[in-house]
């Protein structure tokens, strides 16, 4: 994972790369660091932490005598969070920093001696690799083109010769770009983050071997030139307003930027749908894939497409999905994806592409690697999604879920005109709704925020289209406040996990007033039978029995807003607890918002 940066000939090579890194913390915020370089020398600070401790660590350097600089922002994978493993790895002649694993690093380390045998970061034994090649090797293009012959896994490096003062950019897999004006060069891991610097762009494609001198940009991969293209403006902000979170900002967002995305759908997106989305309509089977959030938000397509349409519907963590047999049927994937770049998602992807399945993405990121390897682009209009953990761009998944859905059981017959139309309007008349919940649930939220406050464990439990819903409230509980939780499906507990419950839990049981809301309720009672204690989300007006902590009364719901109407009030109680406990709550310990290593 990682956030890469690299700016060659600008006149503030500190301020912007230092700019550049903080957009790019949430890759990862375990430590930092920054190579500058000229022709003469190369000077590199390294902290643990987040970039703002680099940032107070250079605040004394000028970067007046530099041509350029490289940076990176750390996710660790292999080697613990230390100052010795953060990037850049440099000697005097060579700097280097990498997004990825290095999968054969162990082969490499054990066959050449001049590699020390105690280090532990993948990066750092490709670092001593590559130095001991231009040791050997006179001509440092060489020394670079058995690197690269040697070295297997997903990457993208950023690497600083001064010996030829020459900066080369390898990749393989892990996304990596460049965009240039005149002499000025800019290379990042986030391309919308290039877009507030110049207007053309390169996404470097795999096996890409860019060497830049000067002005000059050489491809040693083919000699061919690189083609920029334009690219999109992006509409990210990183202002939190008048919010204390960005998570807190993003949950308040969320009425306006499912009215945007749900009018742009009306307006433009789903308008010619059967002739559009052709081969959605035609496919044997549907298999929805994400990971993490996204796959909740698969999770509860799956619920969507079982119900309103006669699709073949399934789902797959992303993960899972890459080492299976794909069915021989014609299979659609739809991969969800807020960042579009998660690597279990986008291997997941390449794969069934390679095995002729059509694929679609629904993702919130349309400058995204996996928007230019799908066959068609759902986008969601969430917006930027600072906040590690998801919540706008979750509920604009769904909404997007939802939409397709109708638009096939429509066409497929499965539901008609006027479920279809009483669907539709429920979706538009969303906003206001949330709008009201948000307002009129926080003050619950952090009244039972106080109450978790006080268990050992807090578990999820919900039944049908609740069942996804209790497992992502669950996900964003133990996300962001570390409390232990689990996600069951309600018919489950017997079978196990109430062996879990005692009186110093909490089960927040999740009961829309559908067909199974009193197989629901008699899962509760089976918890309080067994002295747990028990927070109740539903529509209905409920009786407090002893050991129910509390029974807040939600809006009423129909199938398809469900999901929207209760993950929302389980946002805002992860948020309020997390925000109780103390924790670091948009860049919670151990997590990265997009995680691009498998
Ligand atoms: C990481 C994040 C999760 C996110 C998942 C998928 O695990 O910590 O919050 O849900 O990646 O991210 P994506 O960008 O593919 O939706």
């Amino acid at each position: 994972m990682c956030g890469i940066v690299g700016i060659l000939n600008s006149n503030s090579l500190k301020t912007e790369s230092i700019d550049i890194l903080k957009k790019l913390e949430y890759r990862g915020y375990d430590s930092a660091g920054l190579s500058l370089f000229s022709q003469k020398r190369i000077k590199t600070i390294k902290s643990v932490g987040k970039i703002s401790a680099l940032e107070k660590k250079i605040k004394s350097i000028s970067d007046k005598p530099f041509d350029g600089v490289i940076g990176h922002t750390r996710w660790a994978t292999h080697g613990v969070v230390s100052r010795n493993n953060a990037h850049p790895f440099y000697d005097d002649n060579l700097t280097l920093v990498c997004n990825g694993i290095i999968e054969n690093y162990v082969k490499i380390q054990k066959f050449y001696k001049e590699i020390p045998n105690d280090i532990e970061s993948d990066t750092e034994v490709a670092f001593y690799f590559l130095s001991y090649l231009l040791n050997k090797y006179s001509n440092p293009d060489s020394a670079l083109k058995i690197f690269k012959k040697t070295i297997k896994g997903n990457y993208a490096f950023v690497i600083y010769i001064k010996k030829n003062k020459s900066f080369y950019l390898l990749k393989s897999g892990s996304p990596i770009s460049l965009s240039q004006n005149k002499k000025i060069f800019y290379v990042c891991s986030d391309s919308s983050i290039l877009s507030d610097y110049h207007d053309k762009i390169y996404h470097l494609k795999d096996n890409d071997f860019l060497k830049i001198n000067k002005d000059k940009i050489i491809n040693l991969k083919n000699n061919e030139p690189i083609i920029f293209e334009k690219n999109l403006k992006s509409l990210n902000s990183y202002d939190k307003g008048t919010f204390q979170h960005f998570m807190l900002k993003e949950i308040h967002e969320q009425p306006n930027v499912l009215k945007d995305t749900q009018q742009r759908y009306d307006k433009e997106y789903f308008l010619d749908f059967d002739t559009k989305f052709s081969d959605l309509v035609n496919s044997d089977k549907i298999i929805l894939v994400g990971c993490g959030t996204a796959y909740h938000a698969a999770m509860i397509g799956e619920y969507y497409f079982n119900k309103l349409t006669s699709c073949d519907v399934s789902c797959e963590h992303a993960s899972e999905l890459r080492y299976k047999k794909l069915p021989n049927k014609k299979c659609l994937f739809i991969f969800i994806s807020q960042s579009g770049e998660t690597m279990d998602t986008l291997m997941a992807l390449k794969y069934v592409k390679k095995n002729s399945h059509k694929a679609v993405v629904i993702t919130n990121s349309l400058q995204s690697t996996m928007v230019r390897e799908a066959d068609l682009t759902i986008p969601t209009y969430a917006k930027k999604e600072v906040g590690v953990a998801s919540t706008k761009a979750f509920t604009c998944q769904i909404l997007s879920l939802a939409n397709l859905s109708l638009q096939i059981g429509k066409i497929d017959k499965s539901i008609n005109i006027s479920q279809y139309n009483k669907y539709l309007k429920s979706l538009k008349s969303l906003p206001t709704k949330l709008n009201k919940l948000i307002n009129d649930f926080t003050p619950v939220a952090k009244k039972i925020s106080k109450k978790i406050a006080l268990a050992d464990a807090c578990y999820f439990i919900g039944r049908n289209i609740g069942y996804p819903i209790a497992l992502e409230g669950s996900l964003k509980l133990k996300e962001i406040s570390y409390m232990h939780s689990e996600g069951f499906a309600g018919g489950e507990m017997k079978h196990g996990p109430i062996a879990l419950i005692d009186k110093g839990t909490i089960t927040i049981c999740i009961i829309p007033n559908n067909e199974l809301y009193e197989k629901s309720l008699s899962n509760t009672q089976e918890i309080l039978a067994r002295n747990g204690r028990v927070v109740i989300l539903s529509s209905l007006i409920l009786k407090k029995n002893s050991g129910t902590l509390d029974t807040p009364q939600l809006p009423k719901e129909n199938f398809i807003d469900t999901p929207f109407i209760y993950t929302i009030p389980l946002q805002l109680i992860s948020y309020y607890f997390a925000l109780s406990e103390g924790t670091d709550i948009d860049q919670p310990r151990n997590l990265a918002k997009s995680v691009t290593v498998e």
